[in-house]
C-alpha cells in the first residue's frame, strides 16, 4: 500500500493523473474473453466468461483478482482451459501500473501481460511481461511493420538486447526483420524480475511508460525491494523518433494472457513440443500455481 501511494504521488509529480482503475470485483468488466483458437498454437482452449467462471478460474480472494488455468481436470484430447482477457478500452500512450502478487508458473507456460492493435503488425505489438517455463528474466519486446528501429545504446535501460538466433542483436522492431528468428526488437531484463523468483518475492510492480512521440520505457520492481523514489534506469527503453515513428502504435487493447506450449513454449519445453502437451493435457496438478493474482492495473493519463 504504501509503495502504491508513492507510484502515485511520482505519477502525479510528472503530471500524470489516476485515469481509470482495474480491481476487485470490477476488474473483469473492463475486459472482454477472447476464445478462439490461439494463434500462437497453443495446447490451451481460452474459455468465455461464463465457463471461465462454472470452472472456476475467475475468482476475486480478499479483493484481489486471481485468474488461473484448469488445475483439476485432465484434457487428454484438448487444449488445457485459461483465460485471454483484452480491454474494452484502447490506449496510445499514458502510464500503466500492473500490481501483481503472483504471475502464472509451471511447466509449459507462457504468460503475457502485454499490448497490442487491430491488423497485427500493421498497429504494432508491446509485450510488458512475457516468459516462458523455467525462465528468471522477463523478455520485453515490439512487434511492427517495417521502418521501425532502435538505437544500439544499451547504456539507457538496465536489461540488454536479446540475441537473435546468429547471435545478431535484436534491436530492429520488424517480425521479418533478417536475422533475428522473429523476435522484434528484444530486450531481455536482469534475473530474477520473471517467474519463480518474482513469485517468490510476493510479486512487485511493472511500470509501462508510453509517451506517444520519444519513448516506451518498462521498470519491473519487486515487492521486497522497491526504489519507487528514485526509478532510475528502466529495464528496457525504446526510443520512438524518425527511426520508429510514433504511428507503427495505435489503438492499443491490453491483454492478460496464460497460453500453454504453443509457438514459443512448445519449442522450448524440455524434451519438446510433444512432452509439453504431454503434462499439459493429463497432469492437472502440475498447474497449481500457473494463476495470476493482481492486486490491481491502473492508468494514468496526462
Ligand atoms: C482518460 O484517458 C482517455 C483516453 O486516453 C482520455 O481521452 C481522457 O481525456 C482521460 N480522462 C481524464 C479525466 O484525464
Ligand atoms: C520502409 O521504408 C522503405 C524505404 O524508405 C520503403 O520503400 C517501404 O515502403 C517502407 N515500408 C513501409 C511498410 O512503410
Ligand atoms: C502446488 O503443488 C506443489 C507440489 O505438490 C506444492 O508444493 C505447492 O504448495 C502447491 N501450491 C499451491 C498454491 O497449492
Amino acid at each position: 500500500m504504501k509503495i502504491f501511494l508513492l507510484f502515485s504521488l511520482i505519477a502525479v509529480s510528472f503530471g500524470y493523473e489516476l485515469n481509470k482503475t482495474y480491481a476487485g470485483d470490477t476488474f473483469l468488466d473492463g475486459f472482454y474473453f477472447f476464445h478462439q483458437k490461439d494463434p500462437n498454437h497453443g495446447t490451451v482452449q481460452y474459455v468465455d466468461a461464463e465457463i471461465a467462471r462454472i470452472l472456476g478460474l475467475t475468482t476475486v480472494v480478499n479483493g484481489k483478482v486471481k485468474i488461473s488455468v484448469d488445475s483439476t481436470n485432465a484434457y487428454p484430447d484438448d487444449g488445457r482451459p485459461s483465460v485471454r482477457i483484452h480491454s474494452h478500452d484502447r490506449y496510445n500512450d499514458g502510464l500503466f501500473i500492473f500490481d501483481i502478487d503472483h504471475m502464472p508458473v509451471g511447466p509449459g507456460t507462457w504468460p503475457a501481460f502485454w499490448f497490442c492493435g487491430d491488423s497485427w503488425p500493421a498497429n504494432g505489438e508491446i509485450d510488458v511481461l512475457e516468459g516462458i517455463y523455467g525462465k528468471t528474466e522477463n523478455n520485453q519486446a515490439l512487434h511492427t511493420t517495417d521502418n521501425c528501429t532502435m538505437p544500439l545504446d544499451a547504456s539507457i535501460f538496465k536489461g540488454h538486447w536479446t540475441k537473435g538466433p546468429q547471435g545478431k542483436i535484436t534491436n530492429d522492431c520488424y517480425v521479418n526483420a533478417p536475422g533475428q528468428g522473429g523476435s522484434g526488437c528484444s530486450i531481455t531484463s536482469e534475473n530474477g524480475l520473471f517467474g519463480i523468483p518474482f513469485n517468490a518475492a510476493g510479486g512487485g510492480v511493472f511500470a509501462f511508460e508510453w509517451i506517444r512521440e520519444s519513448s516506451m520505457k518498462i521498470w519491473i520492481f519487486k515487492r521486497g525491494n522497491p526504489n519507487p523514489d528514485n526509478w532510475g534506469k528502466p529495464e528496457a527503453y525504446y526510443t520512438i523518433g524518425p527511426l520508429c515513428p510514433a504511428n507503427h502504435f495505435n489503438d492499443h487493447e491490453i491483454i492478460i494472457n496464460c497460453n500453454l506450449c504453443g509457438d514459443w513454449a512448445g519449442g522450448a519445453y524440455p524434451g519438446g513440443w510433444d512432452a509439453c502437451n504431454e503434462i499439459v493435457r493429463n497432469n492437472p496438478a502440475a498447474f497449481n500455481e500457473t494463476y495470476w493474482l493482481i492486486n490491481s492495473l491502473k492508468y494514468y493519463s496526462l
